[in-house]
């Protein structure tokens, strides 16, 4: 069966590729993301990929979406929400402001896209919803302490949600990169203060930030992360947690398994 998919992010990285993947697997999908993406098909598969232009902090482009393509296809069958972004900076030299930006499109944005997407599956009887999250809500990561909060936030929201959607026959499935190499890195963002040399955090924030967005420079492929997705879209029942690649696996594990002094220990050592 021809698969629908509402994916968000769509125009960059793990969106991006994910949407191709799809498409290239006979999908249909409406790709979101704030600026204007490219339409494409592929003959062979039968796959299409439907440009949507659209910020998921908006409830009413969202819905908008949505009922677009339930009219145009007749269903929905998955959501992905993945579009996200980042912030550095020490906990304290972030303003109030700043704390609400990582929370508006990595949560509230994600619960937006979601709930968008609920009242479809809850009346057809089935739904797929997958959420990207990430190995930071796992691992404390400092000087991105806003960003590891809300990615765990997330991983337990969904874990939550597949609890309530199960008597909807509606599955959930969380996914979790580690580095990935996208422009996630130049997208983001740093507080305002972090940036000032007076900061007490300066010189550590940087060689930790500095250390991380080297190793996601030379991370993964984002094709590693749209396979996962793309297994969870097509598998009879979804993971509910999905980590991809050994190493990532095992370092969740860890970080689920040690006793936190241990784990902030090894943290505070890489970083
Ligand atoms: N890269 C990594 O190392 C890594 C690791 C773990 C988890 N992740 C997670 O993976 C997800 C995808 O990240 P990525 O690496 O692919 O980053 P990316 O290359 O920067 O792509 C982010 C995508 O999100 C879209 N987006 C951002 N804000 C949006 C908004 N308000 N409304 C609609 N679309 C929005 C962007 O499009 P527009 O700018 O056009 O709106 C873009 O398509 C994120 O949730 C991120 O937290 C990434």
């Amino acid at each position: 069966m021809k698969q629908i998919v509402f994916l968000t992010g769509a125009s960059a990285g793990i969106g991006e590729a994910t949407a191709k993947m799809l498409v290239d697997a006979g999908a249909v999908v409406y790709g979101a993301s704030r600026r204007a993406a490219q339409a494409y098909q592929n003959q062979q598969s039968g796959g299409e990929f439907v440009p949507v232009q659209l910020d998921v902090n908006d409830e009413i482009q969202l819905g908008r979406a949505v009922q677009r393509i339930v009219e145009e296809r007749g269903c929905l069958n998955v959501v992905v929400a993945n579009a996200g972004n980042g912030l550095a900076g020490s906990v304290e030299d972030a303003s109030s402001e700043e704390v609400k930006y990582q929370f508006e499109t990595n949560f509230f944005g994600v619960v937006k896209t979601i709930q968008a997407c609920l009242p479809v599956f809850r009346s057809q009887g089935y739904g797929r919803v997958i959420a990207v999250s990430s190995v930071a809500a796992v691992i404390p990561i400092p000087y991105q302490a806003y960003y590891s909060s809300v990615k765990a936030a997330l991983l337990m929201l969904m874990q939550a949600l597949a609890i309530e959607l199960k008597p909807f026959h509606i599955q959930c499935s969380t996914i979790l990169p580690g580095d990935t190499k996208t422009a996630f890195t130049s997208a983001r963002k740093y507080s305002v203060k972090a940036q000032q040399p007076d900061s007490p955090y300066y010189q550590q924030m940087k060689i930790s930030v500095g250390k991380m967005e080297k190793d996601e420079q030379n991370g993964m492929p984002p094709e590693k992360i749209s396979k996962a997705i793309v297994q969870q879209v097509y598998r009879k029942r979804m993971k509910a947690v999905v980590v991809p690649r050994i190493d990532y696996k095992l370092i969740c594990l860890l970080g689920n398994w040690l006793p936190a002094r241990l784990k902030i220990w090894m943290v505070s050592k890489i970083y």
